[in-house]
């Protein structure tokens, strides 16, 4: 039989690698584990409660929020409470820093989340998924700042993403690889199933909404001609509209998912600090790369926990020439990004 190995023991055996480790940071990456049963639980079962639909309300970046928004918002906070393991929270469904609780002490770590990504898919049952990443605190005071927060994400220390797909799978990294783990739902155990996902050398597919194509700039129109019909063949068109699923696919596969800017958004609509950091560092570890289109989204430093970011993340080769066409055609846009970038300064 082959070697089963559960995601608590990968944890368990990355975290021998740190002899000072305290415990607590493996404690968090189980936790996202267990959330990630939770949230999955909900998903498969979502038409036969009270769970499916909208929720009366919208979250801090106006969109309207569904019932299990809220519901895998509410574990994944709740579980992350522990005494002495955060010093603050972000989730795209929240404005402002979450408070933790003052009895349960002040922690060393950030944790940052979307707790459903894609969730407008859940009405008609495609997969979503949750994305999450870990910054150490680093300012000297006892509780956790804004800028314990709004760190680059080449710091980031952790990341990681769940899909709730045919199967539901969990996917992370604490620097040093990707690993993939896949929920067996009788023994409610993520085993391990993708050790050191690599991007393929060869890209396959390309991923992004072509309803906005007439806005975007044309360096990006450009690019995705090319990605049609150049130097390696037609790329297959791929998209979900649920970017950890997209982002998935062509992460084992080969290829690239993008969020392009457009003339209503300079600014694209991902967002840098529960989303693109994440799937960037991801990305990086296995070979990848991540770009708003000028830079390494590991290198922006972020000033806003709403800021947002064109996105183009996946082989190394396409984003970088998807950089260097935007570079050449697209003086406008640049300009009107970086205000925007300016802005977010406050
Ligand atoms: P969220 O559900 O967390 O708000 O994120 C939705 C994002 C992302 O998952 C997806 O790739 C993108 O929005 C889809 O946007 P379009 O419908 O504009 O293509
Ligand atoms: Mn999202
Ligand atoms: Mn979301």
């Amino acid at each position: 039989m082959h070697r089963l190995i559960t995601i608590e023991r990968h944890i368990q055996m990355q975290q021998r690698e740190f002899p000072h480790a305290t415990g607590t940071f493996t404690a968090m990456l189980q936790d996202m584990a267990l959330a990630a049963k939770l949230i999955a639980r909900e998903t498969t079962r979502a038409g036969l409660g009270n769970i499916l639909g909208a929720a009366d309300s919208d979250n801090p970046f106006g969109e309207r929020q569904q019932k299990l928004d809220l519901f895998a918002d509410e574990v994944i906070a709740s579980l992350n409470s522990e005494a002495g393991r955060v010093c603050a929270m972000v989730s795209e469904e929240r404005s402002g820093l979450i408070d933790v609780p003052p009895t349960y002490g002040t922690g060393k770590y950030v944790l940052l989340y979307d707790p459903l990504d894609g969730s407008s898919n859940i009405d008609v049952n495609v997969s979503i998924g949750t994305i999450f990443s870990i910054h150490r605190k680093y300012t000297r005071g006892e509780n956790g700042t804004l800028d314990d927060v709004l760190q680059e994400g080449m710091r980031l220390l952790a990341a990681g993403y769940v899909i709730y797909g045919s199967s539901t799978m969990m996917v992370y990294t604490t620097g040093s690889g990707v690993y993939g783990f896949t929920l067996d739902p009788v023994i409610g155990e993520f085993i391990l199933s993708h050790p050191n996902i690599r991007i393929p050398d060869k890209p396959r597919y390309y991923s992004v909404n072509h309803a906005n194509a007439r806005r975007w700039p044309e360096g990006v129109q450009h690019f995705v001609n090319e990605l049609q019909g150049g130097q390696h063949g037609a790329l297959q068109l791929r998209y979900i509209g649920s970017m950890v699923s997209d982002f998935h696919r062509n992460l084992l596969q080969g290829g690239i998912f993008m969020y392009p800017p457009d003339t209503h958004r300079p600014e694209g609509k991902i967002r840098l600090m529960v989303e693109a950091q994440a799937l960037a560092f991801i990305a990086e570890q296995a070979g990848g790369y991540a770009s708003d289109g000028l830079r390494d989204i590991l290198t922006i430093r972020p000033h806003n926990l709403q800021q947002r970011v064109p996105f183009f993340v996946g082989n190394r080769e396409l984003v970088q020439r998807a950089e260097a066409l935007i570079q050449q055609h697209d003086h406008e846009w640049i300009n009107a990004y970086q205000t925007y970038c300016q802005n977010q300064r406050g």
